[in-house]
């Protein structure tokens, strides 16, 4: 039987990328090294590295028709990720980031336009056939929404055979307080430093012991720290570390984190312990530093 698929729930825009070798000061007007467009969004990145780890990746979010979407939709192609979920909104614009990568230390700046297209709902998550997925990851966006999208799978791993159950992960990224209601919901819950920081502590292992407790019992909390690495605490109640792997040069890591929450996400899928699934995210996301992008991450 094929391996079934891991959705990913939440942002798709299209990021405009400048590489320069300094960060250009205010109302100046400066070359850049090159430019691309990307398709970003945090769950649209996570699929695009499940995918090229090999993974059968689907995505669920939202897009306008245009030529933004146009792009975005052959480069999901490109990548093997399937899009049957994608949800058409009949108002508001498809997002789009400027980001400016520092290619001599890998920072990244980025200003999104994200406020006019309506997110899924949960009546469109309605819709998604639950059996065809072995696990679901939301990128917390519209919270309440998406709590609402949890509690069917909850119900639905309630009344199926353990065989069918749907394993669930969310990611409380932004530091917004709304997001928060997302902890009590996922099987793993990815929390960033910037929630991390907001919510008091300084490191993750600081953040994975203080914020364990907001979980539902049986769940994992992950928190990824840069060059520090990531943490993470399981229902054992252990603590367990990564160190990051540097690569060689950092030369951008726009969306490292979406790379380190899809190589754990694969590896929790396939059944491998959190020490092993964490030193797997650390691995790929060191290497997605290393390169411009995600080819050559494999
Ligand atoms: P985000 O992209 O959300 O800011 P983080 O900065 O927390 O994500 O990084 C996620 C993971 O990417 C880290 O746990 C680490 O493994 C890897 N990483 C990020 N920055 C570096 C770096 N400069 N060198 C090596 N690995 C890095
Ligand atoms: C990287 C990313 C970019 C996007 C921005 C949205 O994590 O998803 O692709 O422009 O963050 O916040």
């Amino acid at each position: 039987m094929a391996e079934k698929r891991i959705l990913c729930v939440g942002l798709v825009c299209l990021d405009v990328i400048s590489v320069v070798d300094r960060y250009p000061p205010e109302d100046s007007d400066t070359r850049c090294l090159s430019q691309r467009w990307q398709r970003g969004g945090n769950a649209s990145n996570t699929c695009t590295v499940l995918a090229l780890l090999g993974a059968p990746a689907a995505f669920m979010g939202s897009l306008a028709p245009g030529h933004a979407a146009d792009f975005i939709l052959s480069d999901f192609q490109r990548r093997s990720v399937d899009v049957a979920h994608l949800v058409w909104q009949s108002r508001g614009e498809t997002p789009c980031a400027c980001c400016l990568v520092n290619c001599r230390n890998g920072s990244r700046t980025v200003t999104l336009y994200d406020t006019n297209l309506p997110d899924v709902s949960a009546a469109d998550f309605e819709q998604v056939n639950l059996s065809q997925y072995k696990w679901i990851h939301w990128e917390g966006r519209n919270a309440s929404e998406q709590v609402k999208m949890l509690q069917r799978v909850e119900k639905h791993n309630r009344t199926c055979p353990a065989s069918e159950r749907v394993a669930t992960s969310v990611e409380v990224e932004k530091p917004r307080p709304e997001l928060y209601q997302l902890f009590p919901h996922g099987d793993v819950v990815f929390v960033s430093k910037d929630v991390a920081r907001a919510l008091g502590f300084c490191s993750a292992p600081e953040a994975v012991k203080g914020l364990y407790g907001r979980l539902k019992p049986g769940a994992s909390l992950v928190c990824a720290w840069a060059e520090a690495g990531a943490d993470a605490m399981g229902p054992d109640g252990l603590l367990v570390h990564s160190d990051a792997f540097a690569p060689e040069t950092v030369v951008d890591t726009l969306g490292a984190g979406d790379t380190f929450n899809a190589a754990v996400i694969l590896a929790l899928s396939r059944g491998k312990p959190l020490q092993a699934a964490l030193t797997d995210g650390c691995r790929v996301a060191g290497r997605k530093c290393g390169v411009q992008g995600y080819d050559g991450i494999v």
